[in-house]
């Protein structure tokens, strides 16, 4: 069942009572790790010199760390500036392998204007997890993020 993300929407919103874009990306990631079911590790990558992401607030298991946008899922959703949605990474050949029980990822690009900010990785451990509407409910997380958001 997917779950009621116009009501997560709100609640992020709610949440976000900062412009601090630390404190927010730190919240964010909690939530959406709190809020939605089967993941093992949702989080931050940010653009913090050019074509590198680097890791930021998340919640799981330590992570890769640098990431360039030449390489992995991450690399390129930011890259592409597009939504990455994998429903088994083993069938990606330069996926970025951080925890062995990741099997379906998607990647979020948050965008500061014409910026790369940086983007937002969920994983999973069960394949083909995230659906279209997940995207979406996603998608719209990362859009209350942005707004809620001084990005510098
Ligand atoms: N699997 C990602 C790397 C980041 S981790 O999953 C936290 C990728 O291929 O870009």
């Amino acid at each position: 069942m997917t779950p009621d993300y116009p009501l997560l929407a709100r609640q992020l919103e709610a949440l976000l009572d900062t412009r601090d874009w630390l404190t927010n990306s730190a919240q964010t990631c909690a939530f959406v790790m709190q809020s939605l079911p089967n993941l093992n590790w949702v989080g931050f990558y940010l653009q913090r010199q050019p074509e590198v992401l680097s890791l930021g607030p998340f919640q799981g298991k330590p992570a890769c760390h640098p990431i360039p946008f030449s390489k992995g899922v991450c690399g390129a959703a930011a890259r592409t500036r597009t939504t990455q949605r994998v429903a088994d990474v083993h069938a990606v050949a330069d996926h970025i392998a951080c925890d062995v029980d990741s099997r379906a990822e998607l990647v979020v690009p948050v965008l500061a204007g014409e910026t790369l900010w940086g983007v937002l990785d969920l994983d999973s451990p069960q394949e083909a997890r995230f659906s279209a509407a997940d995207q979406a409910g996603i998608e719209q997380l990362v859009a209350v993020f942005v707004a809620r958001t001084d990005l510098v």
